[in-house]
């Protein structure tokens, strides 16, 4: 008997569990992922560290924890000339790689929270959309 209680309980409780919407920043961060290894990798390499006096790092970068819009900015518009990133200065210029406001928010929320950084504020497709040029 007591088995079976447990049985039912815990067979519920799964039920329950898959019920439950997933969180929002979760799934933002799992589709930001995919972008970052399309579009940013490359550059910026798989750990964030990017390329001294070349890529600036992502991982543990001052620029992007302190400059949320900015960072949105360069992404929608691209950057072209010196940027300074964990006291080292850059000065090479990245495009805009013409992706859409949702997943502009999707990369943020992905880049905000790996590699030791963290956000837990997270980026919408409407934040970014009301960043003009
Ligand atoms: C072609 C290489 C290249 C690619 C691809 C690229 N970046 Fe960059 N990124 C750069 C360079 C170079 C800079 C610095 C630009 C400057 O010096 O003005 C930069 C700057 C940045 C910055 C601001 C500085 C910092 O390190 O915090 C962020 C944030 C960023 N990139 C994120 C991304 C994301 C997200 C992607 C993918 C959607 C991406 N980048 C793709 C080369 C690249």
């Amino acid at each position: 008997m007591k088995l079976l209680l447990l049985s039912i309980i815990s067979v519920t409780s799964l039920i329950i569990m898959n019920i439950k919407p997933q969180d929002p920043m979760q799934e933002s961060m799992a589709r930001g992922e995919e972008i970052y290894n399309d579009f940013c990798l490359t550059c910026h390499l798989p750990n964030g560290a990017g390329v001294k006096d070349v890529y600036p790092p992502l991982a543990k970068s001052d620029y992007l924890a302190e400059n949320r819009k900015a960072s949105i900015h360069l992404l929608k518009y691209g950057i072209d000339g010196p940027i300074k990133v964990n006291g080292v200065t850059y000065n090479g210029s990245m495009p805009a790689m013409g992706l859409d406001d949702d997943e502009i928010a999707d990369v943020m929320n992905y880049i905000t929270n790996q590699w030791g950084n963290t956000n837990k504020n997270r980026v919408t497709e409407k934040e970014v959309a009301a960043i003009k040029k």
